[in-house]
């Protein structure tokens, strides 16, 4: 005759008793998450492990330094039998029986009136993967079951709208450099759960691909934005969906906070009274140059990098930035946004006493499938820039830590 399947159930432990017979490997790895349960557990056993002996220690569980004794179980609402002693086992699941307390054994699921599930837990979820049936118990089939889920609701790939709790508002997510690999997990399952993604340029726009039908994708340089300033287009496009009970997406590149606009957007959303979440990104100031090579600090060579926006002149009037003292500095400097100037820029740095020979690397369109990385130093960057045809986006390194890895040149 078929096994019937377990019937799945979540215990609500608060203040209620349990008891853990053996206090090994089995009770260190169950413990907490009876602990987390609000259980109130006690643990039988003559020995525990160091860890199961700290959770005593720390007022978790109360233990008692004994084997187990008949009436143990009396009054317990749930029991883990898991001693290195098969017979004082089975006269405890006897016990068990008698007093209709659940019970699982850790030597003999067959012989248990219960199953711990493999379990995990995302965003107020827990999952719980069980077998049907006790011959059919296949451990790390569970565990990986389990590991899949979690998993995917981690990073967004198993698409789960939060329908009940979710509240409108917008996400301003930082996307990473460009690499679908390198947005937060965070930043992934929002994405997978927005109803309006406002993406930029940069960034991982293969993920805009993966997005179900239902989302309606902007590219934020493509807003009209008739008498307003481009920014306050996209301000006005966000807190507009968002009025509309929508929950919003705005993907960019890198860090929403490094020379993205980032707070310029959440103080018009406050403004707005839209309720708005920052989520942190790989700015491509570090992780680019990490890409082609080169690491913005080396032990011995670079105690500080500096990031720079090259995108005016250094002689422009609207320049923020002091490039004779920077000319002075002799950490690495990186420049994002200069591709146009960068010629300008190396002649004031040498100008203002930096070494003419001091190496620089251009990497273009860095963690993506186009990434190329030309070297020069600073005096020739400005030409080979024109000759090797160099295009934006390119973060520049200028400094020793250009030639300290085994590739110069891709
Ligand atoms: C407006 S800034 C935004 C920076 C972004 N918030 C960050 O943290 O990376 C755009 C500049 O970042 C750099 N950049 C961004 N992604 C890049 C990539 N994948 N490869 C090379 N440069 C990149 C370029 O210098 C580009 O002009």
């Amino acid at each position: 005759m078929a096994e019937n399947p377990a019937y799945p159930v979540g215990l609500r432990l608060t203040g209620r008793k349990v008891v853990v017979l053996g206090g090994g490997q089995v009770a260190q790895r169950r413990l907490p998450a009876l602990i987390a349960a609000g259980a109130d557990v006690l643990l039988v056993s003559p020995e525990a492990t160091p860890s199961v002996e700290a959770m005593a220690d720390a007022g978790e569980i109360t233990w008692q330094q004994r084997p187990y004794a008949e009436g143990d179980l009396a009054d317990a609402w749930y029991a883990l039998i898991a001693t290195g002693d098969t017979e004082a086992n089975t006269r405890a699941s006897a016990e068990a029986q008698r007093h209709r307390v659940w019970c699982v054994r850790s030597d003999d699921a067959d012989a248990a009136t219960a199953w711990t599930p493999a379990t995990g837990h995302s965003e107020g979820v827990t999952v719980a993967v069980l077998t049907t049936e006790a011959r059919g118990r296949d451990p790390r089939r569970t565990a990986a079951i389990r590991d899949a889920v979690v998993e995917g609701l981690r990073d967004g790939t198993l698409v789960a709208p939060h329908h009940r709790t979710r509240t409108p508002g917008v996400a301003l997510v930082g996307g990473g450099p460009g690499d679908p690999d390198l947005i937060t997990v965070r930043g992934r399952r929002l994405l997978a759960e927005a109803d309006v993604v406002i993406a930029d340029r940069l960034g991982p726009r293969d993920l805009l691909a993966e997005l179900p039908p239902h989302v309606e994708v902007i590219d934020a340089a493509k807003i009209p934005y008739g008498r307003f300033m481009a920014q306050e287009a996209i301000n006005n496009a966000l807190i507009e969906h968002a009025k509309q009970g929508k929950s919003v997406v705005r993907l960019k590149g890198g860090d929403p906070y490094v020379f993205g606009r980032g707070m310029e957007e959440l103080n018009a959303l406050a403004e707005a009274g839209i309720p708005c979440t920052v989520v942190p990104g790989i700015s491509s100031s570090i992780s680019v140059p990490g890409a082609a090579g080169i690491p913005v600090t080396h032990r011995g060579v670079a105690h500080e990098f500096t990031v720079v926006s090259g995108h005016v002149a250094p002689d422009d009037e609207r320049s923020l930035v002091d490039w004779p003292s920077l000319a002075r500095l002799t950490g690495t400097l990186v420049i994002l946004m200069g591709v146009d100037k960068i010629g300008k820029i190396a002649e004031t740095l040498v100008a203002h006493g930096k070494p003419a020979d001091t190496p620089v690397a251009l990497v273009q369109e860095g963690t993506t499938a186009a990434q190329r990385r030309v070297d020069a130093t600073l005096a020739t960057v400005g030409e080979t820039v024109r000759t090797q045809e160099v295009k934006p986006p390119a973060v520049i390194v200028i400094g020793a830590v250009v030639t300290v890895g085994p590739q110069t040149s891709a």
